[in-house]
Formats: C-alpha cells, sequence, structure tokens
C-alpha cells in the first residue's frame, strides 16, 4: 500500500474530544520511549510527522493522524514512565482504556514491545486485558536495529515461548526498525489486509459505493 497523504488532525484529551467519524483507525500504544511516534512517521515517511523525543513521556494526548483521507493511524502516549505521578497515571489509564473500549472505528490496535528486552509483566497485562476485552491486536517489536539479528530472533523466540505459556494462539507480531526502515512493508500490507476486509464487509449499491 502506497500512503500518499499523511496529516496530522487534532491531539484529544479524551475519547469525547476525539474526530467524529466512521473512518477506520489503527492505534500505537505501549511503554513510554518504545518509538510508537518514530514508527508513525517511518510507516508514513514523514518524519516530523508525530513528535518524538529521546525522554520518556514526549506523546501526551490521543493524536489522530489521517492517511490517504480514508483512514487514521492514532499515537497514544506511553505507559510505564516511572515518573509520573500516581494521579497522572489514573488519569492517563482512564484516558486509555475509555478510548480502547468504547471507540467504534477503532479496528486493531498494535502493542510495541522493545525488541531488546524479555517479556514485561505490564506489557503481558497489558495485552492479557486487550484480549480479555475483546479488543483486536497485533504486536511490533522495534528497535532492532539496535542489535544483532541472531540475538533479536533469540530473543523473539524467547518472547513467543513466554506468550504460549499461556496464549492458545498468538496475535500477528512483525519486527520493526524505524532507523533502518525495516518491517515497513510487513506492517502496510496487513494495515491494507484490514481495510479491505472492512472495505469489503460494507453493503454496496450497483455502483460499488458504500451505502451508509
Ligand atoms: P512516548 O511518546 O514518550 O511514549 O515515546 P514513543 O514511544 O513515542 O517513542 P519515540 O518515537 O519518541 O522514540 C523514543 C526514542 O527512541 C527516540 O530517541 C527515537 O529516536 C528512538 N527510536 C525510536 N525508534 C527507534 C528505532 O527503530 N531505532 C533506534 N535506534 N532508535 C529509535
Ligand atoms: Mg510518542
Amino acid at each position: 500500500m502506497e500512503i500518499t497523504k499523511a496529516e496530522f488532525v487534532q491531539g484529544s484529551v479524551d475519547i469525547a474530544t476525539c474526530p467524529v467519524t466512521t473512518k477506520p483507525e489503527y492505534a500505537f500504544i505501549g511503554r513510554s520511549n518504545v518509538g510508537k511516534s518514530s514508527l508513525i512517521n517511518m510507516l508514513t515517511g514523514r518524519p516530523g510527522l508525530a513528535k518524538t523525543s529521546q525522554n520518556p513521556g514526549k506523546t501526551q494526548q490521543i493524536n489522530h493522524f489521517i492517511i490517504n483521507d480514508s483512514w487514521y493511524l492514532v499515537d497514544l502516549p506511553g505507559y510505564g514512565y516511572a515518573k509520573v505521578s500516581q494521579t497522572e497515571r489514573g488519569k492517563w489509564e482512564k484516558m486509555i482504556r475509555s478510548y480502547l473500549l468504547g471507540r467504534e472505528n477503532l479496528h486493531c490496535v498494535f502493542v510495541l514491545l522493545d525488541s531488546r528486552h524479555p517479556a514485561q509483566k505490564s506489557d503481558l497485562d497489558f495485552m492479557r486485558w486487550l484480549a480479555e476485552n475483546g479488543v483486536p491486536f497485533a504486536m511490533l517489536f522495534t528497535k532492532t536495529d539496535k542489535q544483532s539479528k541472531t540475538r533479536t530472533k533469540a530473543l523473539i523466540n524467547a518472547y513467543v515461548a513466554r506468550m504460549l505459556e499461556e496464549w492458545e494462539e498468538l496475535p500477528p507480531y512483525f519486527l520493526t526498525s524505524a532507523e533502518a526502515r525495516d518491517g515497513r512493508s510487513e506492517v502496510l500490507s496487513y494495515i491494507a489486509s484490514l481495510l479491505e476486509q472492512y472495505w469489503q464487509s460494507l453493503p454496496k449499491t450497483k455502483d460499488g459505493k458504500p451505502v451508509f
């Protein structure tokens, strides 16, 4: 899939103020600093589109980007940032929970995981919560350029083995590097397949236009 257009729409502080739309959206979530905003920039091919930082806690709102005028990528604030107060964390959890459970046009959540680290409890808990609540998700392992391919492979195999201790079936997963632009075509093809499924599922008139 070609991305011909990618534009920032708005940052929202809660689900109530998110753009009103039925267009499909795909959200990026994961620990602070894992590389969510960088990956959005890499996928869209627009380096400054989502703001990135070396310091965790950069993205603070639900940021919508409209792609090819027809679907959205959504950049979310990270979790697990130690310096955040209990009150702030509570606010984050409430905002994210209501977004993930209540956003009807959210088709898939991409959970980002740092490929250099073994499975962490907060990520495993979060993915279990998504599954329990029927939120479809895929996993994106990030920053693979930071270590050798052999090491990445060993860590991913261990991650998969850890998950299979409690999961009957694993969600799709992809290896990515925003720096080396790895995994771009795989992730975009996956999104394209989800979009295609959705568009096919819409009722259409004889001229092929979706009915709504
Ligand atoms: P928050 O918004 O704070 O939750 O962080 P984030 O998950 O959006 O991370 P962000 O994209 O801002 O990246 C954090 C840091 O990691 C930045 O310094 C990036 O340059 C760096 N980074 C992100 N992806 C990669 C990657 O694939 N490779 C390398 N080497 N560095 C990366
Ligand atoms: Mg960010």
